[in-house]
């Protein structure tokens, strides 16, 4: 099967003569295969965009190889025509409708007319196809930017943060779409730095932090590498049940109203310990790992209303970047 992305040994630094180097990517790899919703996701600033404008051609790398639909990047431009992409925000003139703005794109991209209509109704435009572009929602907008994108028909979609900015309804809306997509067998690449997204939409991801990749895999396969084997555990007496559970060989946690239980593999060794203390649970759950615990571990970096931002430059990663593959 061949790779829809391969990137390798990826490399790049800005120069800038006031701020200096910044190395953006430092030797990145990333594989997609055909026919996946691949999330790729990542602190802010930690080189998403640069890798997907470095695929595109419109940065140039300093090292490291890639290719696209089977085809090396110095070749995109054969293959440009079935990649669709959103990677900065496309500016749409807001006097025109969306299907006259898709109308003048499918014209210049030497598109027939009938995939407009077809787009409209794929992206859910179609009753607000006439209205000026300037009275659509940020949602609607976005998915005039995915409309315009699919007009090739491309095999490929790579879209840069299309949650972005949106609100629950317009990212049910999008995740959708990529659904959608997918079942149509087009291979989706999406950045994003919300974890619950790219946990409930991708088949795959890739996360990258300071330029590099730290895990690549299936979304289950990567959860389920991280499963410690913690259990939720609710009792009448917390403090006893607790000496009770580390006297039993445990390893006993307290949260702030129940206790976390560790590294257990079977849970009935939770009930039986309590049980004979005469203990009598009141819940008892497997604590299922999830992105958000599992890029915090990989990344070094702490969530700001369930979103990561990449530590200051100047401050260690406490965790080194390990390449982890997981294979399903
Ligand atoms: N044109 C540029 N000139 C100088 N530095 C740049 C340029 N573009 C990106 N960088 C730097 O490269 C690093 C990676 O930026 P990039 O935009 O790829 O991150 P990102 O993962 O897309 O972040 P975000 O989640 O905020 O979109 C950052 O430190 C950024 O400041
Ligand atoms: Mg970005």
């Amino acid at each position: 099967m061949t790779a829809v992305i391969e990137i390798k040994g990826l490399r790049k630094t800005f120069r800038s003569l006031r701020r200096g180097p910044k190395v953006a990517l430092d030797g990145f790899d990333m594989l997609v295969e055909p026919g996946q919703i691949h999330g790729f996701l990542g602190p802010n600033g930690s080189g998403k965009t640069t890798t997907l404008r470095t695929l595109l051609g419109l940065v140039r790398a300093d090292g490291g190889e890639m290719s696209i639909l089977g085809t090396p990047s110095r070749e995109y431009a054969s293959v440009a025509h079935r990649v669709g992409a959103i990677v900065e925000s496309p500016a749409f003139f807001g006097n025109f409708s969306g299907r006259k703005t898709l109308s003048l794109l499918a014209t210049a991209g030497g598109v027939g007319q009938s995939r407009v209509g077809e787009v409209l109704e794929r992206v859910g435009l179609r009753d607000r196809a006439d209205d000026r572009v300037r009275s659509y929602s940020l949602g609607m907008k976005q998915r005039l930017a995915v409309a315009s994108a699919l007009l090739k028909q491309p095999e490929l979609l790579i879209l840069d943060e299309p949650a972005n900015g949106l609100d629950p309804a317009g990212i049910h809306e999008m995740r959708t779409l990529m659904r959608d997509l997918a079942a149509d067998g087009v291979t989706v690449l999406v950045s994003s730095h919300i974890l619950s997204e790219i946990e409930i939409i991708c088949d795959t991801v890739t996360i990258i932090s300071r330029g590099r990749r730290v895990l690549a895999g299936p979304v289950d396969a990567v959860l389920a590498e991280h499963d410690n084997g913690d259990f939720r555990v609710r009792v009448p007496e917390p403090d006893r049940a607790r000496e009770v559970l580390a006297g039993a060989g445990l390893s006993v946690t307290a949260a702030d109203d129940h206790l976390v239980v560790g590294g257990v593999t079977d849970a009935s060794a939770i009930s039986e310990a309590l049980g004979r203390a005469e203990i009598w649970l009141t819940e008892l759950s497997p604590i299922a790992p999830d992105l958000e615990s599992v890029f915090l571990d990989l990344t070094g970096t702490r969530p700001v209303d369930g979103v990561y931002h990449q530590v200051d430059d100047s401050v260690a990663v406490s965790v080194a970047p390990q390449t982890l593959e997981v294979s399903a």
